[in-house]
């Protein structure tokens, strides 16, 4: 099918991306939102639940390969410091060790963070790599680094980003503390004039934590070369761009670079990056001749792949009698880490209620920690829970029901782009989610409960991106057995990426799903498909899987109609058979069509059309939660929550519930358990494992209601899909504490919202 060349744009996490992209001339017609469709939506297992629950699945940790050795980090254990003397001749010496590289002996090799080279014996965080070892154990590796020896020169150090701003903090670049030097800033209308509009003002300061991914499978790498080509199996969320960065670090083509990726046991993120780790080992397999494995251990997790950066954020909210909102300011800052990240989290306050006169202003602040990485949601998490609280708290002064009061600043317009929302279904929201959780439950009267078990509940909204968009593509073969292999260069991160592409294909062909067998997460193998971030794989790659299948059903009745020679028109395609509409002599099954047409194989290539202009692509939801606060102890059980979004079409009803789960799972424990902490007096991280760094378990799990609003979005892509993998953590926190003010009359500020703190404030 010809295709064309366009201007595509989307969003990816928190940014903004324009870009040309190859789409179809003309796509496949949308399915309508009333559409009865056979497989696509329907709840059925994951094609390979059976690989993983038996164990048969092979993640990049499985990956053993002939002569294979293994490599460990040193890295440093100050928050800052120079190397003033490295020597490695002692660890040489060990048996079973084959090679060790530090900045000494590897000056070539830049690093894509800020063009650094890939060790810097300026070390700016706990954590920052300063050698690697290959040996023939991972015990006898990490017995070597003990042996390194290094002379460091401790540096002042800064942790906190308030203090990091201020001027005689510690320098961690010699460009400053503050990311490019100034904050972003975002303005609309007249904010002054707003507020002296204003019959009620609210202001209140938020701080949220810094989070660690922790996702269950840590990073790594299985290295391998062949000549002058490396071949990756990576734990990754973007095949493609491990690829483009290793080859560039390298200073190889990327077609001499393959990267595999075909399980994986979540990243939320932490993944979107290559890792230095992957290039450190392909420097020493290639050294040493030999294939490396390295895998980080959970204390290198916690330190050194990534984090949700922390934020501190004040709000001032102006309001009429009438709860129209008439102006809002918000102020921020956040750590990046020690490396260039985004802080930012003002987001969902720019567009998610109408409000003519905004301003934003947000600081990104290095610091002497670990750098910060996008994390489900990034911004979005922080900003909404602060957000959502302060909007509870000018609802009650104005007498008014949370719920009616966002209602009355409904809107459907993205206001920052001034363009309609293809769908938004947040009223339908707010109608059943209420509904469900029982709303007209909630305590007239915060804290009336008798007794110490105080009980509440409350919500919060939400809003994401995550309509994906083009280039993505897919490629579907057709074997004269009649099975279908659908190759697409896109990532299974544990959402069911395999599953959907799968039923896409089945619903198209009418073809059971166990005679379709996919590949992903192969560069070599599959055509392009962007990484597995920002809630857009789905939305991404479903319209290209379709694209792909409809034109190899066109193809077969093409076939069909030359085998017969009878007019396409005539024919008529069921089951994975094609018959002559007048004519009950002409049936053929597929495989017979391709048989006859004397091919071993059918190949189309689907494109994802661009996403349509002079509209903005959102999902929306809202979230309820009924908890209860134990005021004696401070603890908070949630009970309940009732997760109820706008996400376009669902393609899965299984697999879209399960990301809710851990969704919600997520934002419970963001709100209540989880946190990085570092001592201030060292600057060293205190909660390197999972001992230290809380993490639910089922335990801690409340009753989870999932409630889909939306049948399809036809506007948005001929699947009409919106992402779900971030929505689904976005309101969480902020639903719990606006439950815990309605159980308790106590508005918590800060996240997690630990029982330590939660008795600070009911004794205030
Ligand atoms: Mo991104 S934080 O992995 O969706």
């Amino acid at each position: 099918m010809p295709r064309k060349i366009v201007k595509s744009k989307y969003f990816i996490e928190e940014n903004f991306v324009e870009t040309l992209a190859e789409v179809p001339t003309e796509d496949v017609k949308p399915w309508e939102s009333d559409e009865e469709l056979k497989v696509v939506g329907k709840p059925i297992s994951r094609v390979d639940g059976y690989d993983k629950v038996s164990g048969s699945a092979t993640y990049m940790f499985d990956v053993i390969l002939p002569n294979m050795v293994h490599a460990k980090t040193l890295r440093c254990p100050f928050p800052h410091a120079k190397i003033r003397r490295i020597d490695t001749s002692r660890a040489k010496k060990l048996p079973g060790v084959l090679d060790i590289i530090t900045h000494a002996n590897t000056p070539e090799i830049t690093w894509y963070r800020d063009t650094s080279r890939l060790f810097d014996p300026h070390l700016r965080y706990e954590g920052d790599e300063i050698a690697c070892v290959a040996a023939k154990t991972e015990h006898i590796a990490e017995q070597a680094l003990k042996q390194i020896e290094v002379e460091y020169e401790e540096l002042p150090f800064a942790i906190d980003p308030g203090q990091a701003m201020k001027d005689g903090a510690a320098r961690i670049h010699d460009w400053g503390n503050i990311l490019r030097g100034k904050p972003a800033t975002y303005e609309r209308g007249d904010v002054k004039k707003g507020f002296s509009e204003a019959e009620v003002v609210v202001e209140e300061e938020f701080s949220t934590q810094v989070a660690i991914h922790n996702p269950t499978e840590v990073h790594g790498s299985v290295v391998n070369w062949d000549g002058d080509y490396l071949t990756i199996w990576d734990s990754t969320q973007a095949v493609f761009r491990v690829r483009d960065t290793v080859a560039t670090s390298l200073n190889i083509p990327s077609s001499h670079v393959r990267v595999i990726k075909k399980y994986m046991g979540g990243g939320f993120g932490s993944k979107l990056f290559a890792g230095k780790y992957t290039v450190m080992a392909a420097l020493l397999a290639k050294r040493i001749g030999r294939p490396v494995k390295i895998t980080l251990d959970r204390r290198e997790m916690n330190l050194a792949v990534g984090n949700r950066p922390d934020s501190v954020q004040k709000l001032k909210i102006g309001a009429k009698n009438d709860g129209t909102l008439v102006a809002m300011t918000h102020y921020s800052y956040g750590s990046s880490g020690a490396y260039p990240s985004g802080a930012g989290c003002s987001w969902p306050l720019r567009t998610l209620y109408k409000c003519p006169n905004v301003s934003t202003e947000e600081y990104t602040v290095m610091t002497n920690a670990g750098a910060g990485r996008p994390f489900r949601a990034p911004g979005h998490v922080q900003g909404t829970f602060a957000f959502e609280s302060i909007l509870d708290d000018i609802a009650e002064k104005l007498n008014m029901d949370p719920i009616e009061f966002r209602l009355k600043n409904y809107t459907d317009i993205d206001q920052v782009q001034e363009l309609p929302y293809t769908s938004k279904r947040l009223r339908e929201a707010y109608e059943k989610g209420a509904r469900a959780i029982g709303w007209s439950n909630r305590k007239q009267t915060p804290g009336s409960d008798s007794g110490p078990i105080k009980r509440g509940i409350g919500m919060a909204s939400q809003i994401w991106w995550g309509g994906g968009g083009p280039p993505a593509y897919a490629t579907l073969k057709l074997n004269r057995d009649g099975s279908a292999h659908v190759l697409a260069g896109t990532q299974d991160i544990g959402t069911g990426t395999y599953t959907f592409m799968a039923q896409v294909t089945a619903e198209v062909l009418e073809i059971p799903v166990d005679k379709i067998q996919i590949t992903l997460g192969d560069t070599d193998a599959c055509p392009y498909c962007p990484l597995s971030g920002g809630s857009m794989t789905a939305p991404s790659v479903s319209p290209a899987v379709r694209h792909a299948a409809e034109q190899m059903k066109d193809k077969l009745i093409s076939g069909a109609g030359a085998i017969w020679n009878v007019p396409e028109a005539q024919l008529r395609y069921a089951k994975g058979v094609i018959s002559a509409a007048d004519d009950g002599s002409k049936q053929m099954p597929i495989s017979d069509v391709i048989k006859e047409m004397k091919e071993q194989v059918l190949i189309t290539t689907g494109a994802r059309a661009a996403n349509p202009e002079g509209y903005a692509i959102n999902s929306f939801g809202a979230q309820f939660a009924d908890v209860e606060v134990n005021i004696e102890t401070g603890k908070v059980r949630v009970l309940k929550i009732v997760a109820a979004h706008d996400v376009g079409r669902v393609l899965n009803h299984k697999t879209m519930e399960n990301q809710f789960h851990g969704g919600v799972m997520q934002g419970l424990s963001f709100a209540l358990m989880e946190e990085r902490i570092i001592d201030e007096a060292t600057g060293k991280v205190l909660t390197t494992n999972l001992h230290t760094y809380k993490l639910p378990t089922i335990m801690d799990m409340p009753e989870i209601e999932v409630i889909i609003v939306s049948e399809s979005d036809p506007l948005i892509s001929n699947t009409g899909v919106k992402g779900i993998g971030e929505p689904a953590i976005i309101p969480t926190a902020g639903a719990i504490a606006n439950a815990i003010y309605n159980a308790t009359g106590v508005r918590m500020k800060s996240t997690p919202m630990t029982p330590d703190k939660v008795l600070m404030a009911l004794n205030s």
